[in-house]
């Protein structure tokens, strides 16, 4: 293996989160503060509370992660963004009704200075949003300009020696990969010509990959993962990593579908629904957006069960996703799934999953986890996707050429695996030691 060499996360790093005021990155902001100030634990952040096995088991050898591999430490966090309204993170926080007033009021100051940039933003892209506080420009490229700006003047500003840009952002409309995404010079051209199929999002990347800063995507929508930008990426060495938080239904979906693989129980149906009452929930009421979360939701399965393999147990299994939007819920999520199988003979059986989740505080952690492990990576100078970070992913970025990994506990050990590898330790392989 080759030695690898990590730079130390020297100075202070700056996270520009796109949609500085939603439900996700108020959360994470006002948890972050809250956890600072030792009002309350990162509760779902590996990078602050796991731990990881080093050398054979009768070491006992458990070193938390945080202590293990040099990460940027929370306190050297620098927060800013860019959002379509001109809320401070103080008022944006009371708006998305996430947090009670307690857990935010001790911190008022800290949120109340977190304001955002002007948003590159097209209504086309997110139907059901309108936003007053947006960037004008002649095209997509001289916008694109104006975001490597915002990143240049953030990172002066702030006196900051790395930076990451994470999309917090709300889920834009569905988009097939094509022509303009397929080169760099294409993507260029195509950004001259304010060609349509490119997003917003694929504006932020393109701003962050070309000032070298690692790109996060956390929704569905086609993005960093497009052959231009991942051209971009190798060009400047930069790692990106996406798309879509995995944090609830399908979290659970690729923990029960790898143990019926592992057990070869058949699966007849799936039928997974949601009841979700908060602005991402509005979002995803239109076609449009909807169909990119479902595209993403409904990967999995097929990838985890390969019924190509097994058509005796998975051929033709009916897999059905729903997202309704709900008010009264808010950000309490009401996951339900309805899980048909069959077992020896063909006896049926069924599962029933009623997932009671409060969405932004499931995905909280992941943004904190994501900026620190993509920071890492940059220091270890490691570029382009970052499959190792899929455990945080309903829909892993994967090399073309392969298929995505889904289940969550190889994932976990692709994860470990990978830190190990980092620090130039052996990768735990599981073999009996007779075998080795
Ligand atoms: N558990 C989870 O909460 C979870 C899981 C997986 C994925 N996601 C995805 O994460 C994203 C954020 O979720 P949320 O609940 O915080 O949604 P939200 O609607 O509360 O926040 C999204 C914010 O993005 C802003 N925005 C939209 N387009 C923008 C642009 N072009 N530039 C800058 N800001 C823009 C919106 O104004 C809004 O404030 C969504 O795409 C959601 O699908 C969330």
């Amino acid at each position: 293996m080759k030695k690898v060499t990590v730079k130390n996360p020297e100075g202070k790093l700056g996270v520009l989160i796109v949609g500085l005021g939603g439900a996700v990155s108020t959360t994470f902001i006002a948890g972050l503060h809250n956890i600072l100030k030792g009002y309350g634990k990162p509760f779902g952040s590996l990078t602050q509370m796991a731990t990881i096995r080093i050398g054979e088991r009768t070491e006992n050898n458990f070193p938390f992660i945080k202590d293990y591999v040099s990460l940027s430490k929370p306190e050297d966090i620098v927060i800013g963004g860019w959002e379509i309204r001109n809320n401070n993170c103080y008022e944006a926080a009371k708006e998305a009704k996430v947090l009670e007033s307690i857990d935010l009021d001790s911190i008022v100051r800290e949120m109340e200075r977190i304001e955002p940039m002007s948003a590159v933003f097209d209504k086309y892209y997110v139907k059901r949003l309108d936003g007053d506080f947006v960037k004008r420009g002649k095209n997509k490229k001289e916008l694109a300009e104006q975001l490597r700006d915002d990143i240049k003047k953030f990172k002066e500003l702030n006196n900051l020696e790395r930076v990451v840009v994470i999309w917090c952002a709300s889920t834009e409309i569905f988009i097939s990969e094509n022509e303009v995404h397929k080169s760099l010079a294409n993507f260029e051209k195509g950004m001259l010509e304010n060609n349509e199929d490119i997003s917003p999002s694929m504006l932020y990347a393109y701003a962050a990959l070309s000032e070298g800063v690692p790109f996060i995507n956390g929704a569905p929508n086609l993005s960093v993962e497009i052959p231009a930008l991942l051209e971009l990426a190798e060009k400047t060495s930069v790692p990106v990593a996406g798309k879509d938080f995995k944090t609830g239904q399908t979290l659970i979906k690729t923990v029960i579908a790898p143990m019926l693989k592992a057990r070869m129980l058949g699966l007849e149906g799936w039928f997974s629904t949601n009841l979700l009452g908060n602005k991402d929930g509005v979002v995803l009421d239109e076609p449009g957006s909807f169909k990119t979360k479902e595209e993403s939701k409904l990967s999995v399965l097929n990838t985890i069960l390969q019924p190509e393999l097994y058509p005796d147990l998975y051929k033709d299994f009916y897999h059905k996703v729903r997202i309704n939007y709900y008010p009264p819920r808010g950000d309490n999520k009401e996951g339900w799934d309805n899980i048909d199988i069959f077992g020896w003979l063909g006896y049926p059986m069924q599962l029933k999953v009623n997932f009671l989740c409060k969405d932004s505080i499931l995905a909280a952690p992941l943004v904190l986890d994501l900026i620190l492990f993509m920071d890492l990576a940059q220091r270890a100078g490691m570029k382009g996707i970052q499959e190792w970070l899929s455990f945080y992913f309903k829909s892993p970025n994967h090399s073309p050429n392969i298929i995505p990994e889904h289940d969550l506990f190889i994932q976990q050990m692709k994860l470990k695996n990978t830190l190990r590898t980092i620090m130039n330790e052996e990768p735990i392989t599981h073999i009996d030691t007779d075998l080795e």
